[in-house]
């Protein structure tokens, strides 16, 4: 199946976006896309099959990723959103070299929002190992050495909880408390969500954290940079009438679709 015929359209501003993550978490970044442009289609590819991505080597996250860009812009998808940190570090500049002509939006951690919230604030910068370690992830916090004190914290084994539908359970609540650990809260000012699968646990992450932490999440700002690349190429839908998404995952279960769709509906943050 491809794009154009599950679309039924040979138009290229109808055609999807494709919105891409290495499993349920870029849901949270669709949410903001359809809160931006509600018009437009958008097919969801999660790799759950091949999930977690943070804990692989940077050849393998890239080879993955590649290939999944591929196979969008081999079936049509007019832009394609790659919703997940991890992946974006690994392979984004390179995809831009190979795809000059599509509009391709990678995500990065909020780290300027959070950085500018108030004068020298405590930021933690949640992400998966992989983030963290990556040369842009360095990139992006000497930028803001200066303003703020900065603590990357990699979070193994925090993606898999939300990945099996877990997003609210005493266990999480454990293992979140158990990450703040070595922090003294009080101190916090703000909390980054740099992995798309974190903003689901939101309500449980300010339990643990207090109602005086800050979180960022950079979906609604990947949101308007795709709606900005989008028009700047001519590619918007042209009616208004509401568009659709499709959800597709390497592991074709129903429970997968259920998930994303239970997701999807869910008022976080
Ligand atoms: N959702 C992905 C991200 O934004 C990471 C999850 C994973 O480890 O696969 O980084």
């Amino acid at each position: 199946m491809n794009f154009f015929d599950l679309y039924h359209t040979d138009n290229r501003n109808e055609a999807p976006i494709a919105v891409f993550d290495s499993g349920v978490g870029g849901i949270s970044v669709l949410r903001a896309l359809l809160a931006e442009m509600p018009n437009e289609n958008y097919w969801y590819y999660g790799d759950s099959a091949n999930a977690p991505y943070g804990t692989k080597s940077l050849e393998e996250v890239r080879r993955l990723t590649v290939s999944h860009v591929d196979r969008f812009i081999r079936e049509g998808a007019k832009a394609v959103v790659v919703a997940c940190n991890t992946a974006t570090s690994a392979a984004v500049r390179y995809l831009r070299q190979k795809y000059p002509a599509v509009p391709l939006i990678g995500i990065e951690p909020a780290l300027k929002p959070a950085v500018l919230s108030k004068n020298h604030p405590n930021v933690v910068v949640m992400a998966t190992p992989m983030t963290i370690r990556e040369e842009k992830f360095h990139n992006l916090m000497d930028k803001y050495m200066g303003m703020a004190h900065i603590i990357p914290l990699p979070c193994p084994g925090l993606m898999e909880y939300i990945e099996h539908g877990d997003i609210h359970s005493e266990e999480l609540e454990q293992f979140l408390a158990r990450l703040f650990e070595p922090f003294e809260k009080q101190k916090l000012d703000a909390v980054v969500l740099g992995c798309t699968h974190y903003p689901f646990v939101s309500r449980e992450l300010q339990k643990v954290l207090g109602e005086h932490v800050t979180l960022f999440e950079g979906g609604p700002g990947t949101a308007r940079e795709t709606k900005r690349r989008i028009e700047a190429a001519g590619l918007g839908k042209s009616s208004q009438e509401k568009g659709r998404v499709y959800f597709d995952n390497s592991e074709q279960s129903d429970d997968k679709r259920k998930l994303c769709k239970k997701l999807l509906g869910i008022n976080f943050c």
